[in-house]
């Protein structure tokens, strides 16, 4: 039986500013196994963590990331849109900035946690975004802590063209009729499944032996407590980790 293990949805995204540094430490110190976050590239071939291609909804500015460089994004506040969360408070996270990967690999190293890095290539193809992000993993020595995950599968398999050990995972909205078929076929160590997916059918039809199955995205209590019961899950993705260990934990 394996224990399920908990991943900081882009930190801690029901509780403090999304693909933030602060979301991130905090998600770090309540003790989750990994985190997922979102990159994306500037202008200037920067890899910044930040989910949306516009920066519109989750900072004061308007516009897309890949028209900005990095230092144009930075002057930009990260933390000051969300307001509707109830640990809102503006004079700190007003001061939260779109983190660059390396700063928020410089953060996680001292914790080791797993880390989850979607690489977000559906709607522009950012060339070279596979090298850059390899590059950097290695540079602070992380490869075999890091899951490489895409909706867009031709971005991990190339991915693992450049590094053949990488773990890399699809992400699924949608059934696939043949699961084990694509796993073995195109090398994936996992997928990465809509948690209703998962939830609507008994075991979608997999086990969890060879590959690892991670659910997203997991908020509702009932729901924890049913993919955990399900002993198949590696991993569950939520914007509500400290609520989600506590559950875990409680198992
Ligand atoms: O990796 C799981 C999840 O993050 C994928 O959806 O839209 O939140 O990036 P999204
Ligand atoms: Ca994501």
């Amino acid at each position: 039986m394996i224990q399920t293990k908990i991943f900081g949805h882009r930190g801690s995204m029901g509780t403090m500013p999304e693909n933030t540094l602060l979301g991130f430490y905090q998600a770090c110190e309540w003790g989750v196994d990994g985190i997922e976050l979102d990159v994306q590239l500037t202008k200037d071939g920067e890899l910044v963590v930040i989910h949306d291609e516009k920066i519109d909804r989750t900072t004061d500015g308007t516009g897309y990331v890949k028209d900005y460089t990095l230092q144009e994004l930075k002057q930009f506040s990260a933390g000051v849109k969300f307001s509707n969360l109830a640990l809102f408070d503006k004079h700190v996270w007003s001061k939260e900035r779109i983190p660059t990967l390396e700063e928020v690999l410089e953060m996680i190293t001292p914790y080791q946690i797993e880390l989850n890095l979607e690489l977000k290539t559906d709607m522009f193809p950012y060339y070279g975004i596979e090298e850059k992000v390899l590059a950097i993993v290695h540079q602070f020595d992380y490869a075999d802590k890091v899951i490489y995950s895409s909706f867009h599968l031709p971005t991990i398999l190339k991915l693992k063209k450049f590094e053949p050990s990488a773990r890399i995972a699809w992400l699924v909205v949608y059934e696939l009729s043949r699961p084990s078929e694509y796993i073995q076929s195109l090398a994936l160590e996992g997928l990465h499944l809509h948690k209703d997916l998962l939830l609507n059918k008994e075991n979608y039809g997999l086990s969890a032996d060879d590959f690892k199955i991670r659910a997203w995205t997991v908020n509702d209590p009932k729901e924890m407590e049913q993919l955990v019961n399900m002993n198949n899950i590696d991993t569950i993705m939520t914007d509500f980790p400290k609520e989600a260990l506590f559950l875990r934990n409680a198992h």
